[in-house]
Protein backbone atom coordinates (compact mmCIF):
# COMPACT_ATOMS: atom_id res chain seq x y z
CA UNK A 1 0.00 0.00 0.00
CA UNK A 2 0.79 3.73 -0.41
CA UNK A 3 2.98 6.16 1.91
CA UNK A 4 2.83 9.49 0.66
CA UNK A 5 1.43 8.18 -2.89
CA UNK A 6 4.49 5.73 -2.99
CA UNK A 7 3.95 1.59 -2.85
CA UNK A 8 5.67 0.13 0.13
CA UNK A 9 6.00 -3.35 1.92
CA UNK A 10 6.92 -3.46 5.31
CA UNK A 11 9.88 -5.51 4.48
CA UNK A 12 12.56 -6.12 1.56
CA UNK A 13 15.35 -7.03 0.65
CA UNK A 14 17.80 -3.90 -0.35
CA UNK A 15 18.46 -3.48 -4.27
CA UNK A 16 21.96 -3.09 -4.02
CA UNK A 17 23.03 -5.38 -1.34
CA UNK A 18 20.97 -8.76 -0.73
CA UNK A 19 22.49 -8.86 2.56
CA UNK A 20 20.78 -6.32 4.15
CA UNK A 21 17.11 -6.46 5.03
CA UNK A 22 14.70 -3.18 5.24
CA UNK A 23 12.10 -2.36 7.18
CA UNK A 24 9.57 0.12 8.34
CA UNK A 25 10.26 1.15 12.10
CA UNK A 26 6.74 1.08 13.39
CA UNK A 27 7.73 2.16 16.61
CA UNK A 28 8.24 5.48 15.16
CA UNK A 29 4.65 5.78 13.53
CA UNK A 30 2.80 7.78 12.39
CA UNK A 31 5.25 11.16 13.96
CA UNK A 32 7.95 9.92 11.78
CA UNK A 33 8.62 7.74 8.70
CA UNK A 34 11.91 5.94 9.32
CA UNK A 35 13.44 2.76 7.33
CA UNK A 36 15.93 0.49 9.34
CA UNK A 37 18.44 -2.10 8.29
CA UNK A 38 18.84 -5.71 9.63
CA UNK A 39 22.29 -6.78 9.21
CA UNK A 40 22.35 -9.80 11.90
CA UNK A 41 20.06 -12.70 13.69
CA UNK A 42 20.58 -10.37 15.95
CA UNK A 43 19.48 -7.43 14.36
CA UNK A 44 15.70 -9.34 13.27
CA UNK A 45 15.61 -10.97 16.89
CA UNK A 46 15.85 -7.90 18.42
CA UNK A 47 13.25 -6.04 16.03
CA UNK A 48 10.55 -8.63 16.54
CA UNK A 49 11.09 -8.44 20.35
CA UNK A 50 10.45 -4.81 20.74
CA UNK A 51 8.37 -4.41 18.15
CA UNK A 52 10.03 -2.55 15.59
CA UNK A 53 7.86 -4.98 13.35
CA UNK A 54 4.96 -6.58 15.10
CA UNK A 55 1.45 -8.22 13.45
CA UNK A 56 1.74 -11.89 13.28
CA UNK A 57 2.48 -12.35 8.91
CA UNK A 58 5.50 -9.51 9.46
CA UNK A 59 6.55 -11.24 12.29
CA UNK A 60 7.04 -14.41 10.82
CA UNK A 61 8.11 -13.06 7.82
CA UNK A 62 10.99 -11.28 9.69
CA UNK A 63 11.65 -14.35 11.29
CA UNK A 64 12.39 -16.20 8.43
CA UNK A 65 15.06 -13.65 6.88
CA UNK A 66 16.29 -13.30 10.80
CA UNK A 67 17.44 -17.31 9.78
CA UNK A 68 18.42 -16.07 6.43
CA UNK A 69 20.94 -13.03 8.37
CA UNK A 70 22.13 -16.03 10.92
CA UNK A 71 23.41 -18.06 7.84
CA UNK A 72 25.25 -15.18 6.35
CA UNK A 73 26.76 -14.81 9.99
CA UNK A 74 28.07 -18.15 10.00
CA UNK A 75 31.54 -18.14 8.54
CA UNK A 76 32.30 -22.13 8.41
CA UNK A 77 30.61 -25.21 7.92
CA UNK A 78 31.62 -26.81 11.24
CA UNK A 79 28.26 -27.65 13.34
CA UNK A 80 26.04 -26.52 10.80
CA UNK A 81 23.07 -28.52 11.49
CA UNK A 82 23.72 -27.93 15.37
CA UNK A 83 23.90 -24.31 14.26
CA UNK A 84 20.47 -24.37 12.34
CA UNK A 85 18.47 -25.98 15.13
CA UNK A 86 20.00 -23.31 17.88
CA UNK A 87 19.11 -20.27 15.65
CA UNK A 88 15.66 -21.36 14.71
CA UNK A 89 15.12 -22.43 18.86
CA UNK A 90 15.94 -19.02 19.63
CA UNK A 91 14.10 -17.19 16.92
CA UNK A 92 10.89 -18.71 18.28
CA UNK A 93 11.17 -17.63 21.78
CA UNK A 94 11.57 -13.68 20.36
CA UNK A 95 7.53 -13.31 20.95
CA UNK A 96 5.24 -16.28 21.89
CA UNK A 97 1.81 -15.17 20.64
CA UNK A 98 1.74 -14.95 17.10
CA UNK A 99 1.92 -18.55 15.86
CA UNK A 100 3.22 -17.10 12.38
CA UNK A 101 6.59 -17.05 14.08
CA UNK A 102 6.89 -20.95 14.77
CA UNK A 103 5.01 -21.53 11.27
CA UNK A 104 7.93 -19.46 9.63
CA UNK A 105 10.86 -20.83 12.07
CA UNK A 106 9.64 -24.21 11.36
CA UNK A 107 9.24 -24.33 7.33
CA UNK A 108 12.78 -22.96 7.02
CA UNK A 109 14.51 -25.02 9.57
CA UNK A 110 12.68 -27.96 7.44
CA UNK A 111 13.83 -26.41 4.25
CA UNK A 112 17.38 -27.00 5.86
CA UNK A 113 17.40 -30.29 6.88
CA UNK A 114 20.19 -32.16 5.71
CA UNK A 115 22.29 -29.12 4.20
CA UNK A 116 25.95 -29.62 4.71
CA UNK A 117 27.64 -26.09 4.06
CA UNK A 118 26.86 -22.43 5.13
CA UNK A 119 26.34 -21.74 1.80
CA UNK A 120 23.86 -24.21 1.00
CA UNK A 121 22.24 -22.91 3.61
CA UNK A 122 22.65 -19.44 2.55
CA UNK A 123 20.55 -19.98 -0.68
CA UNK A 124 18.02 -21.98 0.42
CA UNK A 125 16.97 -19.77 3.44
CA UNK A 126 16.85 -16.75 1.17
CA UNK A 127 15.04 -18.46 -1.62
CA UNK A 128 12.66 -19.62 1.47
CA UNK A 129 12.09 -16.37 3.35
CA UNK A 130 11.48 -14.68 -0.41
CA UNK A 131 9.09 -17.18 -0.97
CA UNK A 132 6.80 -16.81 2.73
CA UNK A 133 7.36 -13.14 1.95
CA UNK A 134 5.53 -13.86 -1.66
CA UNK A 135 3.08 -16.49 0.26
CA UNK A 136 1.77 -13.64 2.47
CA UNK A 137 1.03 -10.64 0.12
CA UNK A 138 -0.74 -13.38 -1.76
CA UNK A 139 -2.84 -14.83 1.26
CA UNK A 140 -3.52 -11.30 2.23
CA UNK A 141 -4.76 -10.11 -1.27
CA UNK A 142 -6.82 -13.19 -1.11
CA UNK A 143 -8.41 -12.59 2.11
CA UNK A 144 -9.36 -9.27 0.91
CA UNK A 145 -11.33 -10.45 -2.29
CA UNK A 146 -13.22 -12.75 -0.39
CA UNK A 147 -14.08 -10.15 2.06
CA UNK A 148 -15.08 -7.38 -0.43
CA UNK A 149 -18.00 -9.43 -0.75
CA UNK A 150 -19.23 -9.27 3.10
CA UNK A 151 -19.36 -5.46 2.97
CA UNK A 152 -20.54 -5.43 -0.43
CA UNK A 153 -23.35 -7.41 0.34
CA UNK A 154 -23.85 -4.90 3.45
CA UNK A 155 -23.86 -1.57 0.96
CA UNK A 156 -26.38 -3.28 -1.53
CA UNK A 157 -28.95 -3.98 2.05
CA UNK A 158 -28.23 -0.52 2.90
CA UNK A 159 -29.59 1.35 -0.37
CA UNK A 160 -25.66 2.24 -0.71
CA UNK A 161 -25.48 4.19 2.45
CA UNK A 162 -22.30 4.09 4.40
CA UNK A 163 -20.99 0.51 5.74
CA UNK A 164 -19.37 1.20 8.99
CA UNK A 165 -17.22 -1.30 10.02
CA UNK A 166 -15.12 -0.99 13.47
CA UNK A 167 -11.69 -2.69 13.65
CA UNK A 168 -9.36 -3.20 16.80
CA UNK A 169 -5.68 -3.25 16.85
CA UNK A 170 -4.08 -3.09 13.38
CA UNK A 171 -4.35 -5.73 10.82
CA UNK A 172 -3.48 -3.80 8.36
CA UNK A 173 -0.77 -3.96 5.68
CA UNK A 174 1.90 -2.75 8.24
CA UNK A 175 1.10 -6.29 10.31
CA UNK A 176 1.20 -8.23 6.97
CA UNK A 177 3.58 -7.02 4.59
CA UNK A 178 0.70 -5.53 2.45
CA UNK A 179 -3.20 -5.05 2.02
CA UNK A 180 -3.54 -6.89 5.35
CA UNK A 181 -5.55 -9.05 6.42
CA UNK A 182 -8.65 -7.33 8.26
CA UNK A 183 -7.84 -4.09 6.27
CA UNK A 184 -7.49 -5.81 3.02
CA UNK A 185 -11.28 -6.11 2.08
CA UNK A 186 -11.92 -2.53 3.55
CA UNK A 187 -9.06 -1.54 1.44
CA UNK A 188 -10.62 -3.49 -1.84
CA UNK A 189 -14.27 -1.75 -1.02
CA UNK A 190 -13.09 1.50 -1.22
CA UNK A 191 -10.75 0.74 -4.43
CA UNK A 192 -14.45 -0.35 -6.06
CA UNK A 193 -15.88 2.85 -4.60
CA UNK A 194 -18.38 1.45 -2.21
CA UNK A 195 -18.95 4.16 0.55
CA UNK A 196 -17.29 2.63 3.82
CA UNK A 197 -16.23 4.14 7.01
CA UNK A 198 -14.03 2.41 9.64
CA UNK A 199 -14.03 2.55 13.59
CA UNK A 200 -10.60 2.69 14.93
CA UNK A 201 -10.48 1.26 18.34
CA UNK A 202 -7.56 3.37 19.71
CA UNK A 203 -6.12 0.08 21.28
CA UNK A 204 -3.77 0.68 24.52
CA UNK A 205 -1.63 0.46 25.89
CA UNK A 206 0.43 0.25 22.43
CA UNK A 207 -2.36 1.89 20.35
CA UNK A 208 -1.67 0.41 17.11
CA UNK A 209 -4.77 1.47 16.31
CA UNK A 210 -4.77 5.63 16.71
CA UNK A 211 -1.24 5.29 15.48
CA UNK A 212 -1.00 2.32 12.82
CA UNK A 213 -4.52 1.87 11.92
CA UNK A 214 -5.84 5.12 11.53
CA UNK A 215 -2.20 5.98 9.60
CA UNK A 216 -2.93 3.29 6.77
CA UNK A 217 -6.32 4.25 6.28
CA UNK A 218 -5.48 7.97 5.93
CA UNK A 219 -2.44 7.21 3.63
CA UNK A 220 -5.12 5.29 1.19
CA UNK A 221 -7.91 7.99 2.14
CA UNK A 222 -10.46 5.99 3.60
CA UNK A 223 -13.01 7.54 5.84
CA UNK A 224 -12.20 6.65 9.55
CA UNK A 225 -12.56 7.57 12.97
CA UNK A 226 -10.21 7.10 15.92
CA UNK A 227 -12.73 5.82 18.89
CA UNK A 228 -11.34 5.40 22.55
CA UNK A 229 -11.36 1.38 23.27
CA UNK A 230 -14.79 1.78 25.77
CA UNK A 231 -16.96 3.08 22.80
CA UNK A 232 -17.66 0.25 20.55
CA UNK A 233 -20.51 -1.20 22.67
CA UNK A 234 -22.56 2.33 22.56
CA UNK A 235 -21.67 2.85 18.75
CA UNK A 236 -23.27 -0.70 18.12
CA UNK A 237 -26.37 -0.16 20.51
CA UNK A 238 -27.16 3.38 18.26
CA UNK A 239 -26.62 0.91 15.35
CA UNK A 240 -23.83 2.63 13.93
CA UNK A 241 -21.73 -0.11 13.35
CA UNK A 242 -22.70 -2.37 10.18
CA UNK A 243 -19.97 -5.08 10.78
CA UNK A 244 -16.89 -5.70 13.29
CA UNK A 245 -13.74 -7.55 11.78
CA UNK A 246 -10.63 -8.00 13.22
CA UNK A 247 -7.18 -9.98 12.14
CA UNK A 248 -5.51 -12.71 14.52
CA UNK A 249 -2.55 -14.08 15.80
CA UNK A 250 -3.49 -17.29 16.50
CA UNK A 251 -6.69 -19.50 15.82
CA UNK A 252 -6.60 -22.72 17.07
CA UNK A 253 -8.15 -25.60 14.65
CA UNK A 254 -11.89 -25.51 16.36
CA UNK A 255 -11.64 -21.59 15.63
CA UNK A 256 -11.22 -20.27 19.30
CA UNK A 257 -9.19 -16.73 17.85
CA UNK A 258 -6.79 -14.75 19.78
CA UNK A 259 -6.24 -11.32 18.92
CA UNK A 260 -4.95 -8.31 20.74
CA UNK A 261 -6.37 -7.57 24.03
CA UNK A 262 -9.86 -6.39 24.03
CA UNK A 263 -11.28 -7.79 21.16
CA UNK A 264 -13.00 -10.61 22.83
CA UNK A 265 -14.89 -7.69 24.59
CA UNK A 266 -16.38 -6.41 21.17
CA UNK A 267 -16.90 -9.73 19.80
CA UNK A 268 -19.29 -9.94 23.39
CA UNK A 269 -20.91 -6.59 22.35
CA UNK A 270 -21.56 -7.68 18.88
CA UNK A 271 -23.10 -10.78 20.02
CA UNK A 272 -25.66 -8.66 22.03
CA UNK A 273 -26.58 -6.46 19.30
CA UNK A 274 -26.60 -9.10 16.25
CA UNK A 275 -23.28 -7.56 14.41
CA UNK A 276 -21.68 -9.64 12.48
CA UNK A 277 -18.29 -10.32 13.74
CA UNK A 278 -15.89 -11.48 11.28
CA UNK A 279 -11.83 -12.36 11.93
CA UNK A 280 -9.64 -12.03 8.42
CA UNK A 281 -6.61 -14.69 9.35
CA UNK A 282 -3.94 -16.11 6.94
CA UNK A 283 -3.86 -20.11 6.86
CA UNK A 284 -0.23 -19.65 8.77
CA UNK A 285 -2.10 -17.76 11.81
CA UNK A 286 -4.14 -21.50 12.92
CA UNK A 287 -2.56 -23.47 14.60
CA UNK A 288 -3.60 -26.73 13.94
CA UNK A 289 -2.41 -28.64 16.67
CA UNK A 290 -4.40 -26.59 19.51
CA UNK A 291 -8.51 -27.21 20.29
CA UNK A 292 -8.89 -24.86 23.04
CA UNK A 293 -7.54 -20.95 22.43
CA UNK A 294 -8.64 -20.28 26.53
CA UNK A 295 -6.39 -23.09 28.22
CA UNK A 296 -4.00 -23.37 25.75
CA UNK A 297 -2.67 -19.92 23.62
CA UNK A 298 0.20 -18.80 25.89
CA UNK A 299 -0.73 -14.82 26.23
CA UNK A 300 2.22 -12.37 26.34
CA UNK A 301 2.90 -10.33 29.17
CA UNK A 302 4.90 -7.10 27.99
CA UNK A 303 6.36 -4.23 30.12
CA UNK A 304 4.05 -2.75 33.00
CA UNK A 305 5.58 0.45 31.81
CA UNK A 306 3.72 0.54 28.50
CA UNK A 307 0.49 1.18 30.60
CA UNK A 308 2.10 3.19 32.74
CA UNK A 309 3.18 5.95 30.56
CA UNK A 310 1.66 6.75 27.19
CA UNK A 311 4.20 7.26 24.71
CA UNK A 312 3.08 10.05 22.19
CA UNK A 313 3.96 12.76 19.53
CA UNK A 314 5.77 14.74 22.29
CA UNK A 315 7.56 11.23 24.20
CA UNK A 316 6.56 9.37 26.96
CA UNK A 317 3.79 10.88 29.52
CA UNK A 318 3.35 9.17 32.94
CA UNK A 319 -0.84 7.93 33.52
CA UNK A 320 -0.45 5.73 36.79
CA UNK A 321 1.07 6.65 40.27
CA UNK A 322 4.49 5.35 41.05
CA UNK A 323 3.29 3.31 43.48
CA UNK A 324 -0.01 0.95 41.78
CA UNK A 325 0.71 -2.31 40.10
CA UNK A 326 -0.26 -2.76 36.77
CA UNK A 327 -1.15 -5.61 34.43
CA UNK A 328 -0.37 -5.58 30.31
CA UNK A 329 -1.56 -8.47 28.85
CA UNK A 330 -1.00 -8.61 25.05
CA UNK A 331 -3.70 -10.67 23.66
CA UNK A 332 -6.91 -12.00 24.81
CA UNK A 333 -9.34 -15.29 23.25
CA UNK A 334 -12.65 -14.87 21.59
CA UNK A 335 -14.37 -18.30 21.84
CA UNK A 336 -15.48 -19.57 18.35
CA UNK A 337 -19.20 -19.37 19.62
CA UNK A 338 -18.81 -15.39 19.43
CA UNK A 339 -17.15 -15.59 15.74
CA UNK A 340 -19.61 -15.11 12.66
CA UNK A 341 -16.69 -16.21 10.35
CA UNK A 342 -13.01 -16.56 9.26
CA UNK A 343 -12.09 -14.77 6.45
CA UNK A 344 -9.58 -16.81 4.94
CA UNK A 345 -7.31 -17.09 1.73
CA UNK A 346 -9.43 -19.48 0.95
CA UNK A 347 -12.88 -18.27 1.30
CA UNK A 348 -15.16 -17.75 3.94
CA UNK A 349 -15.67 -20.28 6.24
CA UNK A 350 -17.35 -20.85 10.19
CA UNK A 351 -15.44 -20.69 12.93
CA UNK A 352 -15.42 -24.56 13.71
CA UNK A 353 -13.08 -27.53 13.60
CA UNK A 354 -14.93 -29.05 10.55
CA UNK A 355 -15.42 -26.39 8.78
CA UNK A 356 -12.19 -25.04 9.12
CA UNK A 357 -11.32 -28.77 8.79
CA UNK A 358 -13.02 -28.28 4.70
CA UNK A 359 -11.30 -25.65 3.92
CA UNK A 360 -8.05 -26.55 4.42
CA UNK A 361 -8.15 -29.99 4.11
CA UNK A 362 -6.16 -30.91 7.18
O1 LIG B 1 1.26 -6.98 19.47
P1 LIG B 1 1.14 -6.83 17.99
O2 LIG B 1 1.03 -5.43 17.51
O3 LIG B 1 2.17 -7.63 17.23
O4 LIG B 1 -0.26 -7.51 17.74
C1 LIG B 1 -0.64 -7.91 16.53
C2 LIG B 1 -1.84 -7.21 16.12
O5 LIG B 1 -1.80 -6.10 15.66
C3 LIG B 1 -3.06 -7.89 16.20
O6 LIG B 1 -3.50 -8.48 17.30
C4 LIG B 1 -3.70 -8.11 14.89
O7 LIG B 1 -5.03 -7.90 15.02
C5 LIG B 1 -3.37 -9.44 14.31
S1 LIG B 1 -1.95 -9.42 13.32
C6 LIG B 1 -2.56 -9.29 11.71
Amino acid sequence: MRINGQHFETIWVDRNNKEKIKIIDQQKLPFRFEIKTLSTFDDAFSAIKDMTVRGAPLIGVTAAFGLYLAMLGKTNDEGVADYISSVCEKMKMARPTAINLAWAVNWVEKELRGVQSVEEARIISFKTAVKLKEMEVGYSNSIGEHGVRLIEEISKQKNGETVNILTHCNAGWLACIDWGTATSPVYKAHQKGIDVHVWVDETRPRNQGSKLTAYELAQEGVPHTVIPDNTGGHLMQHGMVDLVLVGSDRTTRTGDVCNKIGTYLKALAARDNNIPFYVALPSSSIDFELSDGIKEIPVEQRDDDEVRFADGKEGKTQLAPDGSPVANYGFDVTPSRLVTGLITELGICGASEGEIQRMFGK
